[in-house]
C-alpha cells in the first residue's frame, strides 16, 4: 500500500522493513473503535467549521460504509498497510476522493492510537468484569449447596482445622470480588479521552475536545498533550489486574488438580471437561486447570513486557509503544478464555462430600478443639495444648484417633475430661462452633454468601 507519509522520501521503504514496521496484523481488531473515533473527530471538525460541514457528513457516511463492509466481510484488511489507522484512512480516500483527505486534519496517529486502545480496552475490561461476576455468582450458587459439607482446612498442605466446602469456595469469591474492584478502578483511569493531543503538542485548530469526549462516552479529555499521547498506564494497570486475577484462578486450578487426584478425590470433573491419556487407559486428567495454571505465566510475562517497554521512554510517543498491543491483547484474550472455560467446568463437577468428610475425620483436625475443651474447663491454654499434644502422640502410637480414645484414656491425661468431650470434638461441633464473623459455621457462611450477592448486584 502507498505510504501516506511518502512526501519527504525519495525511495520506497524496504519490503522487510515494511513488514517489520507494520502492526495491522494485530491492531486490526480495533477497526470498530478506530472508525467510531474518526466519526466523532470528523463530526467535531465539521461543527467547528475546520472542514466544510458537507465534507464532514460525507466522511461520516463513508466511514459507516467501511464499518458495514468490514462487519459483513465485503471488505478485507490490506495486510501490507502500516496499521489499522492508515488502512481505514486510505480506504476512505479511495471511496471519497478529496473529502477523505481532510479527515486527518488536527489529528496525529499518536493521539489516534491512544484513543483507539483506550476505547478497545474499555470494552474488554467490561467483558472481563462481567465474566468474573458470573464466576462469583456460580461460586455463590455452589457454596449455598455446601454450607454443611465438612472438609479439612489446610495450612502447609497439612490437615489443620475443619472448614466447609462452602467456606473454601467463598474465600475465592472474596479474591475475585477484589479483582472486580481492581478492574473497575482501572476502567476509571482508562475512561479519559486523549484525542486532540495531536502528535505531542496538540494543535492550532479550534477543536472541541469536550465534544469528542462526550460523543465517545468518555468522562473528560486528558489534561496534558504530552501525557495524552505517551501514557500507557491504563494498559499496565489492566495487565496487572489481569495477572492478579489469573494468579487467583491459578491457585484455584492447583487445588482442583489436587482434589481430582486419587490421593484427595474430593471432586470429579465432568467428562466433557477432562481429557484422557493416549497410553494409560485409566487416566482422566484435569487439563483445563493445568492450562490455566500454565497460561497465568503469560499474563505475568505480559505485565513485565509492558513495564519494561515503557521504563526507558522519553516523552512523548516512541515506536516502542506499538509493542503494547500484543502484550495487553494476549492478557485480555487469555483471561476471557480461561474464565469462560472455568465456569462451566465448575458447574458440571461432582462434589464427593463423603470423601471430604472422611479426610476431615482423620489427621487430628480437631486437636485445637480438644485443647479448647480443657481451656473452657479452666485450664490455661498452653497446658491444654501440651496435654492434647501428648494425646495426639499417644493416638499415633496406638493407631487411634481422638474420636476413638476411651474416656479412661482421656482421663489419664487430665481429670478435667468427661463424657461431653466426644461432642466437643465432633466435626460438626468444631465447624458450628466457629461462628464468628468470617468463620466457617454454616450460618456465618450463609451470611457471607448474602453479602457477596449484594455486592455482585452492584457490579455494572
Ligand atoms: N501503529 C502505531 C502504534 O501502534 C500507531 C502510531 C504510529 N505513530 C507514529 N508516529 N509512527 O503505536
Amino acid at each position: 500500500m502507498a505510504k501516506m507519509w511518502a512526501g519527504r522520501f525519495k525511495k520506497e521503504v524496504d519490503e522487510k522493513v515494511n513488514d517489520f514496521n507494520s502492526s495491522i496484523s494485530f491492531d486490526c481488531v480495533m477497526y470498530e473503535q478506530d472508525i467510531k473515533g474518526s466519526i466523532a473527530h470528523a463530526t467535531m471538525l465539521g461543527k467547528q467549521g475546520i472542514i466544510p460541514l458537507e465534507e464532514s457528513e460525507l466522511i461520516v457516511e463513508g466511514l459507516m460504509g467501511i464499518l458495514e463492509d468490514l462487519h459483513s466481510g465485503k471488505l478485507d484488511f490490506d495486510m501490507t498497510a502500516e496499521d489499522i489507522h492508515m488502512f481505514i484512512e486510505a480506504e476512505l480516500t479511495a471511496r471519497l476522493g478529496a473529502a477523505g483527505k481532510r479527515l486527518h486534519t488536527a489529528r496525529s496517529r499518536n493521539d489516534q492510537v491512544a484513543l483507539d486502545i483506550r476505547m478497545y480496552l474499555k470494552d474488554q475490561t467490561k467483558e472481563i468484569t462481567a465474566l468474573v461476576k458470573e464466576l462469583c455468582e456460580t461460586l455463590c450458587d455452589l457454596a449455598s449447596e455446601h454450607t454443611e459439607t465438612v472438609m479439612p482446612g489446610y495450612t502447609h498442605l497439612q490437615r489443620a482445622q475443619p472448614v466447609t466446602f462452602a467456606h473454601h469456595l467463598m474465600a475465592y469469591v472474596q479474591m475475585f470480588l477484589r479483582d472486580i474492584g481492581r478492574l473497575e478502578d482501572t476502567y476509571k483511569r482508562m475512561n479519559i479521552m486523549p484525542l486532540g493531543s495531536g502528535a505531542l503538542a496538540s494543535t492550532t485548530y479550534p477543536i472541541d475536545r469536550v465534544m469528542v469526549s462526550e460523543l465517545l462516552g468518555f468522562t473528560e479529555p486528558t489534561q496534558n498533550s504530552l501525557d495524552g499521547v505517551s501514557d500507557r498506564d491504563f494498559c499496565i494497570e489492566l495487565a496487572s489486574a489481569i495477572a492478579t486475577l489469573m494468579m487467583h484462578l491459578s491457585r484455584f486450578s492447583e487445588e482442583i488438580i489436587l482434589w481430582c487426584s486419587w490421593e484427595f478425590k474430593f471432586i470429579e470433573l465432568d467428562d466433557a471437561y477432562s481429557t484422557g491419556s493416549s497410553i494409560m487407559p485409566q487416566k482422566k486428567n484435569p487439563d483445563i486447570t493445568e492450562l490455566i495454571r500454565g497460561k497465568t505465566g503469560r499474563t505475568i510475562g505480559n505485565l513485565t513486557t509492558l513495564l519494561t517497554m515503557m521504563k526507558g521512554l522519553p516523552l512523548a510517543y516512541n515506536k516502542d509503544m506499538q509493542e503494547d498491543k500484543e502484550a495487553i491483547f494476549d492478557s485480555v484474550n487469555t483471561a476471557k478464555l480461561c474464565i469462560s472455560t472455568f465456569i462451566p467446568m465448575l458447574r458440571t463437577m461432582r462434589v464427593l462430600k463423603d470423601n471430604m468428610r472422611k479426610a476431615a475425620a482423620k489427621g487430628f483436625i480437631n486437636a485445637t478443639d480438644c485443647a479448647d475443651y480443657l481451656v473452657k474447663k479452666g485450664m490455661p491454654f498452653r497446658d491444654a495444648y501440651k496435654i492434647t499434644g501428648g494425646l495426639v502422640a499417644y493416638c499415633i502410637d496406638q493407631d487411634k484417633t481422638l474420636e476413638t480414645l476411651s474416656l479412661e484414656e482421656y482421663q489419664k491425661a487430665s481429670e478435667l475430661f468427661s463424657e461431653d468431650v466426644f461432642t466437643a470434638i465432633s466435626l460438626d461441633t468444631c465447624v458450628k462452633g466457629r461462628n464468628v464473623l468470617g468463620g466457617p459455621a454454616p450460618q456465618m457462611v450463609k451470611e457471607q454468601i448474602t453479602i457477596a450477592r449484594e455486592w455482585l448486584d452492584e457490579v455494572k
